[in-house]
């Protein structure tokens, strides 16, 4: 790890030397309308990191936009009004669940292929089709639907591993589990970037945020130590939060019968990792990906992976965190079967308190909503501007403190939950 980091700074000094005069992409094209090269998230390889390894054995890859300067002031990157700022999304927090065994991953790779390889991944990062507009959340280039966050370096990581990025085998054939060296790959390959971007913003900060799940969050630590010495990071654990039935706990702790275990939990199904307790599946998964030096300083074994944002306020209070999920979270209702919506609502608002800054809507989807429109969408109170996520987010990179909590009741009480359809 030190040689690599200290190789990467003498690399990035050169750079750095024969680039001092960056320039930014263009956000148009020269025939007139939008240049989707600087508008959109490109497709990196990440060939060149030999462990940084799909389930499937493909390579894995990122996404990356930089900021691109247009006709408006705000889009000038050497002067933008809003703070320039890199986000950094890996996968969509927990929300595509994992693999635990020999049987759930050979399901996983037939139910969820394109989750566990890097091929026929599109050139452009997009949702819906869409690669900049409102589809796409923190990512927009809308500077109406997302005034927070459209000059904003931007870059995702596809969660191809099952493995919540943190496993760590080195089998030589498939499944691989090389969630960790594909987020160190990924901040490797993105610290250049940061330089040049520093570089071409003498005098200014240079944020990252790091948006993530579980996994993401308990390796915050050594993330950290691949990005820019100088960069201000804040970290957004956005639909991490998996926790344990604590009855369960009590009923299990001792010695499980095959009988408890179907009373606490459902079967598990085939791939899907959320039609089980986080019991039934974890213990054996972080055995299966090699997980454990991923955890740092915590010991928990696999429960490392559980209530993220108390444990990485606990470890490293000094990084601002904001915490995002669902109130009524669908996956966390399903993997437990025995609560009902009020109590999985009130487990949740619970992981959530830890966090500098939070967010919870009394809605049940998406669980990870940065690179969804939810993102701007789904607001609290009738405030103008409405407050949402975005302007959660924007409180974390200028140090503020918001809690954005609905209080009514029930799954979707929040209107903006499921906003009307626009044609
Ligand atoms: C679009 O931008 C890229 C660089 O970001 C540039 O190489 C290309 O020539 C541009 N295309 C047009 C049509 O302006
Ligand atoms: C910033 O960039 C814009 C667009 O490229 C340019 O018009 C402006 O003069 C630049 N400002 C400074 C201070 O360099
Ligand atoms: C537990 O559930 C499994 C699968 O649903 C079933 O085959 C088994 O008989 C159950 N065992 C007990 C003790 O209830
Ligand atoms: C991953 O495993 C390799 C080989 O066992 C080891 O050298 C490396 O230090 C591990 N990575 C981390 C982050 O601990």
């Amino acid at each position: 790890m030190t040689h690599q980091s200290a190789f990467l700074l003498i690399f990035c000094f050169v750079h750095l030397g024969t680039a001092t005069s960056t320039q930014h992409p263009d956000c148009r094209a020269r025939g007139g309308g939008f240049n989707d090269t600087s508008m959109a998230l490109s497709l990196r390889p990440l060939s060149a990191y030999a462990d940084a390894l799909c389930q499937d054995g493909s390579p894995a890859a990122l996404y990356v936009r930089q900021c691109c300067n247009g006709p408006d002031p705000g889009d000038w990157c050497n002067h933008t009004q809003v703070i320039p700022t890199w986000l950094v999304v890996f996968g969509d927090g927990n929300n595509d669940g994992w693999c635990w065994d020999a049987a759930s991953c050979a399901a996983r790779a037939r139910e969820f292929p394109a989750l566990t390889t890097s091929s026929g991944l599109p050139h452009f990062f997009s949702r819906d089709g869409d690669n900049k507009g409102e589809a796409i959340g923190a990512f927009s280039k809308s500077g109406e639907g997302n005034p927070n966050f459209y000059p904003s370096y931007a870059a995702y990581v596809p969660y191809c591993s099952s493995d919540l990025f943190v496993g760590n085998s080195t089998s030589r054939e498939a499944p691989h589990f090389r969630g960790q060296a594909i987020a160190l790959a990924a901040l490797t390959a993105l610290s250049r970037d940061m330089h040049a971007s520093a570089a071409s913003a003498p005098g200014k900060e240079l944020n990252v945020v790091i948006v993530g799940g579980a996994g993401i969050m308990t390796q915050l630590s050594q993330l950290r130590a691949v990005l820019p010495s100088a960069a201000k990071v804040t970290a957004v654990c956005d639909g991490c939060v998996l926790f344990d039935d604590e009855s369960a706990d009590r009923a299990l702790s001792a010695n499980p019968t095959q009988q408890d275990r179907n009373r606490t939990g459902n079967p598990c199904n085939g791939g899907d990792a959320y039609s089980c307790l986080p019991r039934q599946t974890l213990p054996q998964a972080v055995k299966l990906w090699s997980a454990l030096d991923a955890f740092g300083l915590c010991l928990d074994g696999w429960r490392c992976l559980l209530d993220a944002p108390a444990r990485l306020v606990a470890a490293h209070n000094s990084t601002p965190l904001l915490a995002q999920q669902p109130l009524y979270d669908g996956h966390a209702i399903s993997s437990h079967t025995e609560k009902t919506p009020s109590a999985v609502r009130a487990r949740i608002t619970k992981a959530l308190s830890s966090a500098h800054v939070i967010v919870g809507s009394a809605c049940s989807t998406p669980s990870a909503a940065f690179t969804r429109s939810a993102f701007n969408y789904v607001t609290f109170g009738g405030g103008l501007p409405p407050l949402s996520f975005s302007t959660a987010v924007n409180a974390l990179v200028r140090g503020g403190k918001v809690q954005l909590l609905d209080t009514c009741e029930g799954i979707n009480c929040n209107p903006s939950c499921t906003p009307a359809m626009i044609e």
